[in-house]
């Protein structure tokens, strides 16, 4: 296997020359910079996984495509910088989603939470002066795959009506290998010039990964923690909010007080939550009379809320194509629902879940030791 260190540093080598080649007007020489790093960024892909290995895949491409036209449109000269430039005003300009906490089925506790410390300080700022109460810093929405972290998020953004910067980790780590530590110092930047901002970061594993394995990792994760001693530590209306299904894969020093200090757990759904989906899902559709949405609730134990909603679709399927063949109305029914269950499992497994617990259970006893410290 390739060593990943040497690749990234290859591919820093070959951009670097290639940029300082276009600035010189040595097309030809930077042409053959920016493909060599095309070529490198492909092998980085082909060492990593998942969703990483897709973006990666495609900033490889987007260079390739960029060398090709080198020197055939010599006006656009900072075509290549100002990729990244347009990256960064797409999180300035996050829109406002039209999401509501209401939307949110279940999770009571953690709105509550959420509401003290993220929604209220925006909305009642005087009576967060006179209680004399702290605000800013940083929140961290932790959980199973598909249970609302950036629904809830999108929820946040919607009720504060803050600025509101959206990051996604993997977008910053693939788009900018060597150049992450420059777009993060821009972020803070400007998100500490508005009156009130919270900056959003989804999939954080990718972007606080543990340090001591990998140089542009650790340089990454060195700048972010800087950045928010700097900045969010210090102002009271600049908030951090992250979201992650992998919380045991970032770095300790980022999850320490006075940074994502406030770690929140976003579980599957329970009974009430998966029945306000269900109902949310199949609200105006033709049901059979004698529908049992309770007999589904138990059902769907373990099932996300993405599942939930993915089976509601896929329930309505069959009586849709048949609705269409006799063109008549079909109702749904509880038989359509046990077909698909059937054949389609909760994604979250047991063994994840169980990870999850631990990692709970990690949590709850490092605030036992402390406290028996005390
Ligand atoms: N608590 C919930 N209330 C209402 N809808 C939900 C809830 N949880 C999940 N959903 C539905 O599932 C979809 C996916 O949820 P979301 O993207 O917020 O999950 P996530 O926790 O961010 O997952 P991941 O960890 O994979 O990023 C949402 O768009 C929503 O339709
Ligand atoms: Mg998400």
């Amino acid at each position: 296997m390739e060593d990943i260190e040497l690749l990234n540093s290859t591919f820093e080598l070959y951009m670097q020359k290639g940029k300082e080649a276009k600035e010189k007007g040595n097309y030809a020489l930077a042409k053959r910079n920016f493909m060599l790093a095309g070529e490198t960024m492909m092998k980085i892909a082909k060492v990593s996984q998942g969703k990483l290995k897709e973006v990666r895949l495609n900033r490889a491409k987007r260079i390739v495509e960029l060398s090709d036209r080198i020197g055939t449109e010599k006006e656009k000269k900072k075509e290549d910088a100002s990729d990244e430039d347009d990256e960064v005003k797409k999180w300035q300009q996050a829109e406002i989603p039209n999401i509501h906490f209401s939307d949110v089925a279940g999770l009571d506790e953690v709105k509550k939470a959420i509401k003290i410390r993220m929604i209220n300080p925006f909305l009642y700022p005087d009576k967060y002066k006179l209680y004399n109460k702290k605000t800013g810093g940083g929140v961290l929405l932790y959980g199973p795959p598909g249970t609302g972290k950036t629904m809830i998020a999108k929820a946040i953004a919607c009720e504060v009506g803050a600025k509101f910067y959206a990051v996604k980790g993997s977008d910053i780590v693939s788009k900018w290998v060597g150049e992450s530590e420059k777009n993060i110092n821009s972020l803070f930047e400007e998100a500490n010039k508005q009156d009130r901002a919270i900056i959003f970061i989804d999939e954080m594993d990718s972007l606080l990964g543990k340090r001591g394995q990998d140089i542009h990792n650790d340089k990454r994760v060195n700048e972010f923690l800087q950045q928010i001693d700097g900045f969010a530590g210090r102002n009271p209306n600049l908030l951090l909010l992250g979201a992650t299904n992998r919380p045991w894969d970032i770095d300790t020093a980022a999850t320490r007080s006075g940074r994502f200090s406030q770690k929140i757990y976003i579980p599957l759904p329970d009974e009430k939550a998966r029945k306000f989906m269900l109902e949310k899902n199949m609200k105006n559709v033709p049901v059979s009379k004698n529908f049992d949405i309770d007999k589904i609730v138990k059902q769907t134990e373990l099932y996300s809320g993405a599942d939930i909603e993915e089976l509601c679709d896929r329930a309505k399927d069959e009586p849709l194509l048949k609705a269409i063949e006799t063109d008549s109305v079909v109702e749904v029914t509880n038989k359509d629902f046990d077909n698909i269950l059937k054949i389609f499992p909760p994604s979250v497994t047991e063994s994840e879940l169980k990870k999850f617990e631990e990692y709970n259970n990690d949590i709850d006893s490092l605030i036992k030791n402390k406290r028996k410290k005390k």
